[in-house]
C-alpha cells in the first residue's frame, strides 16, 4: 500500500515576540497562512524485512534524513501507540518513506514542520492503527513550534504561545498573490532567536499589527485588502533586526527589492524568505517576470516563487 500527502508551506504575516520564558523559548503572536508551495510525502507499507522507518529524499542530497522531523514524528506515534495500547513490545512494520522537496529549506516557510504533520496524518493509516490525538503543547515541544498549525490543517490562523495556541482564521480569498524571494543564504531559527535576545530591546508595534490583521481576517479579507496592510506588516516582524544583524546582505537585498518592486517587503518567520503582497496571483507572476527580466542582479541568485493561498503548487518560479 502506498499513501501520499501534499505538505504545504506557510508564511507569517507579522511576527511579534511577546515574551521569553525561563527555559529560553519565546512566546510569539503571528498570523500563519498556508501558501501554494509544497513537499510531497509518500509512505509504503508493508516492506518486507524493514525493521524501522526509513526516509529517502528525492533529488536533494542536502536534506538530512538522519534526525529528520518526519522520522521524529513516526517514532513519537509508534511510542504513543504502544503506551496507549499497553502492548509495549508490539512491532509495527517499518515504513518506507519518500519525500520530494518543493519548499526551500531553512528559509522561514516551515517545510520540515509541514512534512512532520503530513507524517502524523499518514502513519496511522499506513499502520492501520487508531490516530493519536497529540496535545498541541506536546507537538510544539517535541517536534517544533510550527507543527501544531499544520496539524490543525487550516488555511490561516492566529498562532500564539510557543506555537501551541492555534485560532483558525478565515482563509484569505484565493485570488491573493505572494511573490516569495528566497535568498541563497540560510539562517538557523535558534541563531536568530539567540541574536534577538542579545540586541537592545526595541519598541515594537508588531503585536498590535498582528492583532489588527487577525481582526480583519475574522471578518473576511481579500487579496486587495491584505495588500493594503503591507506597510504595517513589513514593520511587524520582531525577528527582522536579528536576521539582518546575522546576515547584513539580507538588508541590502530587501532594500533593492523594495525599490525594484516598488512595494514593501515582509520577512517570513526567522527568515530568510522575503515577500511582497499582491491583490492577485496574476499580478505577483507579472511582477516576478518583470523583476527577473529587468533586474536579475537584484536577485543575486535567489529563488523566486509566485504563489496564492489556495493552490498546492506555485504559479510561477524563477529560475
Ligand atoms: O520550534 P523549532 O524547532 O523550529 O525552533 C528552533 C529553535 O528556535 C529552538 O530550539 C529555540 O532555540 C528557538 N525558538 C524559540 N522560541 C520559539 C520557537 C523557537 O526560542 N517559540
Amino acid at each position: 500500500m502506498k499513501l501520499e500527502r501534499i505538505a504545504r508551506a506557510k508564511i507569517n504575516l507579522g511576527l511579534a515576540v511577546t515574551g521569553r520564558r525561563e527555559d529560553g523559548y519565546h512566546e510569539l503572536s503571528s498570523v500563519f497562512v498556508r501558501v501554494g508551495l509544497a513537499d510531497r510525502l509518500a509512505m509504503t507499507v508493508p516492506v518486507p524485512a524493514l525493521e524501522d522507518d526509513v526516509l529517502a529524499v528525492a533529488d536533494d542530497a542536502e536534506v538530512p534524513t538522519e534526525g529528520n522531523l518526519v522520522l521524529s514524528a513516526t517514532h513519537m506515534l509508534r511510542e504513543m501507540h504502544r503506551s496507549a495500547s499497553g502492548a509495549t513490545e508490539e512491532r509495527l512494520p517499518g515504513l518506507a518513506i519518500a519525500l520530494e522537496k518543493g519548499i526551500p529549506m531553512a528559509a522561514g516557510m516551515a517545510g520540515g514542520s509541514s512534512d512532520a504533520a503530513a507524517a502524523l496524518a499518514l502513519a496511522p493509516e499506513a499502520w492501520g492503527i487508531e490516530r493519536q490525538d497529540v496535545e498541541p503543547g506536546e507537538l510544539a515541544r517535541r517536534l517544533g513550534a510550527d507543527v501544531p498549525f499544520f496539524v490543525a490543517d487550516v488555511d490561516a490562523a492566529l498562532v500564539g504561545g510557543l506555537g501551541e495556541s492555534v485560532e483558525p482564521l478565515a482563509a484569505i480569498d484565493g485570488g491573493a498573490g505572494f511573490l516569495l524571494v528566497t535568498p541563497r543564504m540560510t539562517l538557523s531559527t535558534a541563531a536568530v532567536f539567540a541574536r534577538h535576545d542579545e540586541l537592545p530591546v526595541a519598541m515594537s508595534a508588531a503585536s498590535e499589527a498582528v492583532s489588527a490583521l487577525a481582526e480583519l481576517m475574522r471578518s473576511g479579507l481579500d487579496g486587495g485588502g491584505l495588500a493594503a496592510q503591507a506597510t504595517q506588516l513589513a514593520a511587524a516582524n520582531d525577528l527582522w533586526p536579528a536576521a539582518r544583524s546575522l546576515e547584513p546582505v539580507l538588508g541590502t537585498i530587501r532594500d533593492r527589492l523594495t525599490d525594484a518592486l516598488d512595494r514593501p517587503l515582509l520577512m517570513t518567520g526567522s527568515g530568510t524568505t522575503l515577500f511582497a503582497l499582491y491583490p492577485s496571483v496574476t499580478e505577483a507572476v507579472e511582477a516576478g517576470r518583470t523583476l527577473a527580466d529587468e533586474a536579475p542582479d537584484e536577485l543575486a541568485g535567489a529563488i523566486v516563487h509566485a504563489v496564492d493561498p489556495i493552490s498546492a503548487h506555485a504559479s510561477w518560479r524563477y529560475p
